[in-house]
């Protein structure tokens, strides 16, 4: 197989599958309410690709480059029988990680083994503060910290190791938490990453003033916890890895606000209706559904695959704020994070 570039010589590695637009949360920096809860139109059950329609285009990414498959949302776990997709996708030949990012508020140990069984190989779990009033306030559906951290024990009870946690830190909404935070998961085997605020979607209200930088968050925990860069795991990884010196493990910084990492991205997403994008910023897809149903051969949807990528030049974290404004990206609860 001849190695597929695009034009910065970035190769696909990383698909992340959203196979839902709905979320039960409504965090304020993704869904919220005034939004998402009236004027917002989301998508209905025929709009979806079927597991078929997502395994057989997979299969196609996989031809192209694709080792990780990663399950987005919205909330990925409120599509219904999501076991099977996951053990159709482990089916295919060459595909070496499958992953799911999620809230965790609906994994019961019951599912989580059965996730499991299907051929999942890792969990990320989004969660944002430690502190119950914070949280409940971020998620505004009440939802609370504990059925979140029970969500992350029944993961490990079933089999899953090294759950990542994400935290996305907003300046004056949960920067009070970065350190009860890392205090709560150090030396629990889960690696908890600090997400920079990121200006995706048209409906959080970002500003330059609401990101807590990289740097920063070290700072704050370095007072209290020594810790020391570490390499990363693999190249294009988007967290820096930090160890604790006193071997109660490791954090991971997402930094791609302050110091972005496209130079090495080689990760697209398909959002729940079949569109391809090229960059989380994107405004653009490619719409991929349509020549399914119309009976596309497998050459053909290939032939368009590729190209999109060849074409593809997207940079936008590294060129955020210079004159390149995106008129209107889609919304991250549509094409995943
Ligand atoms: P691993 O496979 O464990 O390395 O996870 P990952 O970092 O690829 O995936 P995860 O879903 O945990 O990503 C964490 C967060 O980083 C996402 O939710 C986004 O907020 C952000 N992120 C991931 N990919 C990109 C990207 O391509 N560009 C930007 N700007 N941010 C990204
Ligand atoms: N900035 C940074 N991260 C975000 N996420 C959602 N919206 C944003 C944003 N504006 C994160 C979620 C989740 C992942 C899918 O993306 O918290 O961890
Ligand atoms: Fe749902 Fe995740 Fe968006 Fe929160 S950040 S509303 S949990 S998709
Ligand atoms: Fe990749 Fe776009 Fe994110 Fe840059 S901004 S790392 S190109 S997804």
């Amino acid at each position: 197989m001849t190695e597929l570039n695009d034009q910065y010589n970035r190769s696909m590695r990383d698909l992340r599958i959203s196979v839902t637009d709905r979320c039960n949360f409504r965090c304020t920096y993704c869904m919220p309410k005034q939004v998402f809860n009236s004027k917002h139109q989301f998508l209905v059950r025929n709009d979806l690709l079927s597991f078929e329609e997502v395994t057989r285009l997979a299969q196609l990414f996989v031809n192209n480059g694709v080792r990780k498959l990663r399950l987005t949302g919205g909330e990925p776990m409120l599509r219904k029988n999501l076991d099977v997709l996951i053990a159709e996708l482990s089916k295919i030949s060459g595909v070496e990680d499958i992953a799911l990012t999620t809230n965790a508020s609906l994994l019961t140990l019951a599912k989580a083994c059965e996730l499991k069984r299907a051929g999942l190989h890792r969990i990320t779990v989004s969660l944002d503060a430690i502190n119950q009033d914070t949280f409940m306030r971020m998620n505004d559906m009440k939802v609370s910290v504990q059925k979140v951290l029970d969500g992350i024990d029944n993961a490990r009870s079933a089999g899953f190791e090294s759950i990542k946690v994400n935290m996305v830190v907003q300046k004056g909404v949960n920067e009070d938490d970065i350190l009860p935070m890392a205090e709560y998961f150090k030396g629990t085997g889960n690696i908890l990453r600090f997400i920079e605020f990121m200006d995706v979607g048209n409906t959080n209200g970002w500003n330059m003033q609401q990101v807590v930088s990289g740097q920063e968050i070290v700072d704050c925990i370095q007072q209290k916890f020594p810790m020391q860069p570490t390499d990363p795991d693999y190249t294009g990884e988007v967290a820096k890895r930090w160890r604790y010196k006193d071997g109660g493990g490791e954090i991971g910084l997402i930094t791609s606000v302050t110091q972005a990492f496209c130079g090495d991205c080689n990760r697209l997403r398909l959002s729940a209706e079949g569109s391809i994008y090229t960059c989380l910023f994107a405004s653009q897809g490619v719409d991929l559904r349509r020549l399914l149903r119309q009976g596309a051969s497998d050459e053909f949807i290939n032939e368009v695959i590729t190209n999109t990528w060849k074409d593809r030049s997207d940079r936008y974290s590294e060129v955020r704020g210079k004159g390149n404004n995106v008129v209107h990206k889609v919304e991250m609860s549509y094409i995943g994070g």
